[in-house]
């Protein structure tokens, strides 16, 4: 029973996957300009168990807007569920639910868990879950899943907000992010872009605009990116890594080889085979805040 009904989330989740090319194509072009990234740490200190009724709240007002079918299979049209279960190394990992109703309880225990790391009890309209569906003008923070909620006022923006405020205050709330270098990525990343490996095709090529377009060409002819390009690359990069933990960043994982860890599916190339490259150790290290400055050996 319930592996037929895996198979049913599955079957969806390929429909996606099918659609994804076209919706990538046209982000492309819509160039959102990344707003200004506000940092936090996905680690939350929520090591004690949590209160049944926040968990019973969660059920009854959260799990059904990541539920609720939005009428189609694209970015801001397919249910949240759709794209947040399994397949895609995020942090926002859902469960498969368990009926095409919903989550069993004990699910909703797992997602609960897991979704405390997304809020900031502390500073609630700044928590990761409201700020990556919404509409980049209104300060969201850019999302490859698309645009739910167009401002603040959009009632689902709200029912999130209350939910999280009505959580203890100081319970969940993530631990400091550590900071990740503009020069080291001037200086080290941004060949990793310059350079593809043997018979691959150049990120450039995919990723030169747009809300994945971290690897716009230098342009007027030059060779090497001034600090405006630069600066630009670095904000859409931000928004695919998870600072302080490579594992859930989507620059580490899109490229890396799935037999290695990486991510179920690339519509580009697979970079690195393995963790143990030492460019990825390199870049991971930059994640984590470790390296620093422009020298890159
Ligand atoms: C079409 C697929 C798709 C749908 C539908 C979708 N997302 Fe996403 N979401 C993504 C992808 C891909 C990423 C990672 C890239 C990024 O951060 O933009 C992501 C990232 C996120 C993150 C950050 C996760 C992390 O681990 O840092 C949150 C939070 C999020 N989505 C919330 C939502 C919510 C809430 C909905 C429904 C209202 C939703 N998403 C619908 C594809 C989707
Ligand atoms: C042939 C085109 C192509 C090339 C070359 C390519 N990619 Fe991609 N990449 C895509 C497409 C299409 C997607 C979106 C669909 C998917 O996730 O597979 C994507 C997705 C990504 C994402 C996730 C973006 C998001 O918003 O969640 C990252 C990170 C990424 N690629 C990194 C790279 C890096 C780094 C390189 C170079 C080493 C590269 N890609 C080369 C086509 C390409």
């Amino acid at each position: 029973m319930r592996a037929t009904r895996h198979v049913t989330w599955q079957q969806r989740f390929a429909a996606w996957a099918i659609a994804t090319t076209g919706i990538f194509l046209v982000a492309a072009y819509q160039a959102a300009s990344p707003s200004a990234e506000p940092r936090f740490a996905q680690t939350a200190t929520a090591q004690a168990a949590p209160r049944p009724a926040d968990v019973e709240s969660f059920r009854k007002t959260i799990e059904p807007i990541f539920m609720r079918d939005r009428g189609g299979t694209m970015a801001g049209y397919a249910a949240c569920v759709m794209c947040h279960t399994w397949q895609t190394s995020l942090r926002f990992d859902l469960e498969t639910p368990a009926t095409d109703a919903g989550w069993s309880a004990e699910q909703s225990q797992m997602n609960f868990q897991m979704i405390t790391q997304l809020v900031n009890t502390k500073s609630p309209e700044n928590s990761w879950l409201l700020l990556k569906p919404l509409e980049p003008k209104a300060g969201g923070l850019g999302h490859t899943g698309g645009t739910y909620w167009t401002s603040r006022e959009d009632p689902e923006f709200q029912a999130v907000l209350n939910w999280i405020r009505s959580l203890p205050a100081d319970r969940y709330v993530p631990a400091p992010q550590p900071a990740v270098d503009f020069e080291f990525f001037r200086s080290c990343v941004q060949n990793v872009f310059a350079k593809p490996r043997e018979g691959h095709i150049n990120c450039s090529n995919c990723h030169g605009a747009g809300l994945m377009g971290f690897a716009p060409l230098p342009r007027d002819g030059r060779t090497t990116w001034n600090e405006e390009e630069a600066r630009a690359a670095f904000r859409v990069i931000s928004r695919l890594i998870v600072a302080g933990n490579p594992e859930k960043s989507r620059f580490m994982l899109k490229p890396l080889h799935p037999d290695g860890g990486g991510s179920y599916a690339h519509n580009g190339v697979r970079r690195w085979q393995t963790r143990d490259d030492p460019e990825w150790q390199m870049l991971a290290a930059w994640v984590r805040g470790e390296r620093k400055g422009s020298s890159c050996s």
